[in-house]
């Protein structure tokens, strides 16, 4: 189960970043913006997956976590699945920012579930509540954006 919710949660850091991409690819002048942020988008997946593979390797129970509902964030990796699908042709550079402040809102709300679900602390609590700030982070860096180049979202 431990396994599954890392897998949901990569998938959704993969896909945060191709639709980032996506953005860039869409608003040439704010490339710069969109590229650093995909790029974070990969550095949280490769945490993820490095945590993953200690446990792995440390032969560790995966059916600890088996309280943790992984309908929600299965959820949110359908929406984002569709969501880059839609922008394939283009998307309004407000559209664009009004769905990343959006998705990082429900990424960090995500991330901070699983935390609460986790039964003990543990280095998957750490590892989530690092991914959780990441996103507070982004969102922040976002709205701070929006508003410096005057974006009407
Ligand atoms: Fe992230």
């Amino acid at each position: 189960m431990l396994e599954r919710i890392l897998d949901e949660a990569i998938k959704l850091e993969l896909s945060l970043s191709r639709l980032y991409l996506l953005f860039k690819a869409h608003h040439p002048k704010d490339a710069k913006f969109w590229e650093s942020m995909a790029k974070e988008e990969v550095g949280h997946a490769s945490q993820i997956e490095r945590f993953k593979k200690t446990l792995l390797e440390n032969g560790k129970s995966t059916n600890e976590y088996s309280d943790v509902d992984l309908t929600k964030i299965m959820a949110n990796n359908t929406q984002t699945q569709k969501l880059i699908e839609d922008f394939e042709e283009g998307v309004s550079r407000e559209l664009a920012f009004r769905t990343a402040v959006k998705l990082e809102n429900s990424a960090s709300e995500e991330h901070y579930r699983i935390i609460f679900n986790a039964e003990t602390e543990s280095r998957l609590t750490k590892v989530f509540q690092s991914l959780s700030l990441e996103d507070k982070k982004h969102y922040n860096r976002l709205l701070d954006y929006i508003e410096k180049k005057n974006i009407q979202i």
